[in-house]
């Protein structure tokens, strides 16, 4: 943990403990620094780290104060209890059941997987996308098949170095989407039958993969706060069996978690110990609500047994399926299957990216985008704690758009989906987050999907269908 971490964990814990009150005023930058004998620059990054966290709030001249949002009733789920079995994966009809029921209706879209287009520079990169064509050679447009366009492939390349990771041009592989990127690592290093460990709740293409290629999954314990249970992990490695992890260490989809450094490099280690390989899902990692970007497993990763998988979907260009997996030792693999498959991810988008990230900007719209997202995560808070039942759980995510909710365990998130589609909003359920449909009473809201005013309209909304279902549980449990 960094000197910054833990200074902001102090003064939250003080906070969480009652030391520290509603409207107190945190000592100012220039005392704590003298007191600690840190820099004012760290106890600056502590305190907008706690500001990211909702516990503080700046103002103008004056200092930071503890927000009345730092005393949440809203209290964080607890960590999963998934079974400790091993699954077959059967859970791509519920998926689709789902998706297509969401289309079918106009609605508020909390259960989307995406932010709100209005947030991207969609009309740059249509001028991207003309110039970058009209000046393509045409021969270009082939010679950069299967790889794919070498450019971009060296832009993001540069952008790992940025982040202090190592990347060679030869080891990414461009893909439709992180989505093809990780299917294509996951079936380049299984076979049919082996076992995959996965967190619970996962995203649920991770287990449609799995599904997909006739692997068994074994889930973890996964914490709302700090992701994948590191003891659970090396016991099942040690047991010999495991062929691949798939994890999202990195604002994980549907929770939010993101690994502390610390354990980020003790998996790391594992891995290398044990010999298996991690496909590292990362699309989440530039939209983090602190100070600095978290770095993947991959930073830690020094004998090379992590695939990293990102795209610009969620970041950048929606719809474009510009995504990519830096594969080391199995980039030839990922390459072979990449043209057994499709042969190439469609070049003008690639193009687009590129000549877009050449005329400079991402950096400030990736600012700019982060910021609306964290004010966009402390609006829904608020509407859930005016709105949903006591007993409610809720994630706080450090990062992403998605918030968990664990409901009153009676309440079916099934049926309040379809309840909910009908009034106006969608929201995804939680059995589509594990491979035997737990978490039957949890939901996952997106808080960047639309403008801030309709997130609270749609959260209110939500918030009055499920009291009107917690209430009719306690009527049917009323002895007649
Ligand atoms: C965790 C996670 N990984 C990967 C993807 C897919 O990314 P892309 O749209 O780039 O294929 C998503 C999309 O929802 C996601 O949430």
């Amino acid at each position: 943990m960094t000197q910054y971490e833990q200074l902001a964990d102090e003064i939250h814990a003080l906070i969480r403990s009652g030391s520290l009150r509603v409207g107190d005023r945190l000592p100012s930058v220039r005392t704590c620094s003298e007191r600690r004998k840190i820099s004012q620059s760290t106890v600056f990054q502590a305190y907008y780290l706690l500001e990211s966290r909702g516990v503080v709030q700046a103002r103008a001249r004056s200092g930071y104060y503890v927000t009345p949002r730092a005393q949440d009733p809203l209290k964080g789920p607890e960590t999963s209890r998934p079974s400790l079995e091993t699954q077959t994966v059967a859970i791509n009809d519920l998926v689709v059941e789902i998706l297509n029921l969401s289309r079918r209706h106009e609605v508020i879209p909390l259960g989307s997987a995406f932010p709100d287009p209005a947030l991207f520079p969609l009309d740059r990169l249509a001028r991207s996308l003309g110039a970058a064509m009209r000046r393509l050679p045409p021969r270009k447009l082939l010679e950069d098949l299967t790889t794919g366009h070498l450019r971009l492939r060296q832009q993001v390349a540069q952008r790992y170095a940025v982040d202090g990771i190592h990347a060679d041009v030869d080891d990414i592989v461009i893909t439709s989407g992180a989505m093809d990127a990780l299917n294509l690592s996951l079936q380049a290093i299984t076979e049919p039958g082996d076992l995959v460990l996965v967190e619970a709740p996962t995203f649920y293409a991770s287990l449609q993969a799995i599904e997909r290629l006739k692997l068994r999954a074994l889930q973890l314990p996964t914490s709302p706060a700090e992701g994948v249970d590191l003891a659970a992990m090396e016991a099942a490695l040690a047991s010999g069996t495991v062929r691949a992890c798939w994890f999202m260490p990195t604002f994980q989809n549907p929770l939010g978690a993101l690994i502390p450094e610390s354990r980020k490099q003790a998996m790391a280690e594992l891995l290398a110990r044990y010999q298996v390989p991690l496909i590292e899902d990362d699309v989440y990692g530039d939209l983090y609500a602190g100070t600095h970007k978290p770095r993947p497993i991959k930073a830690f990763d020094k004998q090379g047994w992590v695939i990293h998988c990102a795209s610009f979907s969620k970041n950048l260009a929606p719809g474009y399926r510009v995504g990519w997996a830096c594969a080391g030792r199995w980039t030839r693999a990922i390459e072979r299957l990449k043209v057994m498959s499709s042969l190439s991810a469609s070049v003008p988008p690639q193009a687009a990216i590129s000549d877009y990230l050449a005329q400079g900007g991402f950096d400030l719209h990736l600012r700019r985008l982060r910021k609306t997202l964290a004010l966009q995560r402390d609006v829904m808070l608020d509407a859930i704690a005016e709105s949903f039942p006591p007993g409610t759980r809720v994630t706080r995510p450090q990062g992403g758009y998605f918030l968990w909710l664990e409901l009153a365990p009676h309440i079916d998130a099934i049926e309040l989906m379809r309840q909910a589609l009908t009034a106006g909003v969608s929201l995804m359920p939680g059995p589509l987050f594990s491979a035997d449909q737990r978490f039957a009473h949890c939901i996952r809201l997106n808080f960047g999907a639309a403008p801030a005013h309709e997130v609270t309209r749609a959260t209110h909304i939500l918030g009055a269908l499920v009291r009107a279902l917690a209430a009719e549980g306690r009527t049917d449990s009323t002895p007649a």
